[in-house]
């Protein structure tokens, strides 16, 4: 007997609600038989003028309804909130937590049988399937695409890794006012998110690992013609996904997550990759701890070329055969039985795909790296951890002891820098404070500060830097991030003083500030927290719910979810 749909508990009634629920929605012209037991199909759609990487969702979604509409099912769009990563103050990630809430909220409270996620840009994916994970419906996602390869004087440039150079372009290779303005152009040409394997890049992946995808979708540039069959064919899915009852959490079991940490490991995916996959979890209650990050992802090779850790971009990585070459090459490290949104395994899906450049997609025998992944640290400096990414680091540096230059806000950072008469080199770490989930507010992605002036202009291109802050996965450096707990809360980091020393040993997974417990407890004493940066609206409730970024930074009144019934009508 097929399952009765969500959707009939509103159209379906022949009482008073029925009629309301029925007559409003026939304003737009829609047939009887749209109410008479065709799935309805929400497009949950992160479309901006304000997001620009998803500036052409908005055309998508009338795609994913044309096959939503061949396959029987009745679509309806709804916008929700958007956060585009180049305009949002202070940081898209303090609204991370409420852009998934407006997600949770609006699926549940609607008459849909089943969710399609249209995302692009950095949190637009993670905030999207974590309100959907609350909620449990069928679900699939149709990841936007990056942008095509950026062109610059002959030359491929990367969006996101080319802003980090500006300075160092400025200062040393003297770029003028022209050539700035001639990457701006160039850097950013077609419609779509950055093309490098940055953030939005590796949450189309880690969608795609997971099995929320259907098979090839991540890497398919936003304008090229196949992105819009892969939108059409996921419309005329998740119909079927309806009548199968397919839901979000049959796909994301403990075996998914691990295959996406090993799958993020082999594409070098980007650090945020950490705090948004435990979020996810923690909305379905699955235990996923920092530390398998490491476990599980330190020991698979790094297979894909990509900047920031390599030489290619996004539209390279699909010309080469895309994520389906990577998901077979690792065959032998991957659950391979998990289930994905088209009814298949993820081992069935990439059966046999063909890579076309080994120079984008290493083979898995002669690896770009041996080991990839993120290392987790753990020491006196983080007691709940710490994440480096080795394979933006530089080599030299991952064992080093250096003399802390610390700044206790980014402020401070900005205001003291490029003083000539700042007391660091090479050698020294320099310590950011401050730029915590509830200290900045919104943990922003500033770990990879830019060195002082003076050590650029003497050719220093890396330093180590520690923060409790994020880094864009456009960046690259040795930079440990997501320090935990953080300052502002009295985290060890919090009481670092200049001229302390810290070991940094990435082969141990240690990270010590060499000071004295004694001298330690007196600092502790010492130590009063920062005024509160808010004391209303969202931003409060953010600060006062928050949780560390070891577990994903999410709210605490958000973890788990709540299904999708809701039992009182709106009479
Ligand atoms: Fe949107 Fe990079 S700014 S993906």
């Amino acid at each position: 007997m097929e399952k009765k749909l969500r959707s009939s508990d509103w159209f379906g009634k022949s009482d008073k609600m029925g009629f309301v629920h029925r007559s409003w929605l026939r304003n737009q012209g829609y047939p009887d038989d749209y109410f008479q037991g065709k799935p309805v199909i929400g497009i949950c759609n992160t479309w901006s003028e304000l997001t620009p990487c998803n500036g052409h969702l908005r055309d998508f979604a009338e795609i994913v309804k044309r096959g939503v509409v061949e396959a029987g099912g009745f679509p309806l769009e709804f916008p929700v909130t958007s956060l585009g990563e180049t305009l949002m103050r202070p940081t898209t990630m303090l609204f991370r937590n409420l852009a998934s809430m407006d997600v949770e909220e609006t699926i549940r409270a609607n008459p849909l049988d089943g969710v399609v996620l249209l995302t692009g840009c950095d949190k637009t994916t993670p905030s999207t399937i974590m309100g959907a994970c609350s909620v449990d419906l069928p679900t699939i996602v149709v990841p936007g695409g990056p942008m095509l390869n950026g062109r610059f004087r002959g030359e491929c440039i990367g969006s996101g890794s080319f802003n980090w150079l500006i300075k160092e372009k400025q200062s040393i290779e003297q770029y003028t006012e022209d050539d700035i303005h001639e990457v701006e152009i160039g850097v950013a040409r077609s419609q779509g998110h950055c093309m490098t394997m940055g953030t939005a890049s590796t949450m189309a992946c880690m969608s795609e690992a997971l099995g929320l995808t259907l098979p090839g979708a991540a890497a398919i540039p936003a304008v090229d013609a196949r992105k819009k069959l892969m939108a059409q064919l996921s419309g005329r899915r998740i119909v079927d996904m309806v009548k199968e009852d397919l839901r979000i959490s049959t796909i994301l079991t403990k075996q998914a997550f691990e295959n996406a940490i090993i799958v993020n490991a082999a594409v070098g995916g980007s650090t945020n990759f950490v705090i948004h996959l435990l979020a996810i979890a923690g909305r379905l209650g699955i235990s996923l701890d920092l530390q398998e990050f490491d476990q599980i992802g330190s020991r698979i090779p790094l297979l894909v070329n990509l900047k920031p850790s390599g030489k290619y971009l996004m539209e390279d990585f699909y010309y080469a055969g895309g994520l389906p070459v990577v998901i077979h090459q690792l065959k032998d490290h991957l659950h391979n039985n998990t289930m994905t949104v088209n009814g298949r395994t993820i081992g069935e899906n990439n059966n046999s795909p063909v890579c076309y450049n080994t120079d984008v997609i290493a083979p898995i025998a002669q690896p770009l790296q041996d080991r990839a992944g993120i290392a987790v640290l753990k020491g006196n400096l983080c007691e709940d951890g710490a994440i480096i990414k080795p394979s933006a680091a530089t080599a030299k540096l991952m064992k080093h002891t250096g003399r802390a230059v610390v700044f206790e806000t980014m402020e401070d950072y900005h205001h003291r820098i490029d003083d000539p008469a700042l007391d660091i080199d090479e050698n020294c770490v320099i310590v950011l404070k401050g730029v915590g989930p509830v200290g900045y507010p919104g943990m922003p992605e500033v770990g990879n500060v830019d060195l002082p002036d003076k050590l650029l202009k003497r050719g220093i291109r890396d330093m180590v830097r520690i923060s409790d802050g994020r880094m864009s996965g456009t960046a690259a450096g040795t930079v440990i991030l997501h320090v935990s707990p953080e300052s502002s809360i009295g985290g060890v980091l919090a009481l670092v003083k200049d001229g302390d020393m810290i070991e940094l040993d990435v082969e141990k997974r240690k990270l010590q500030l060499i000071v004295s417990e004694t001298e330690l407890e007196k600092r502790r004493k010492e130590w009063t927290a920062p005024a509160p940066v808010a004391g209303r609206g969202y931003v409060k409730f953010y600060i006062d719910h928050v949780q560390q970024a070891h577990l994903g930074a999410d709210l605490d009144v958000l973890r788990g979810g709540s299904g999708s019934t809701v039992t009182r009508d709106l009479h």
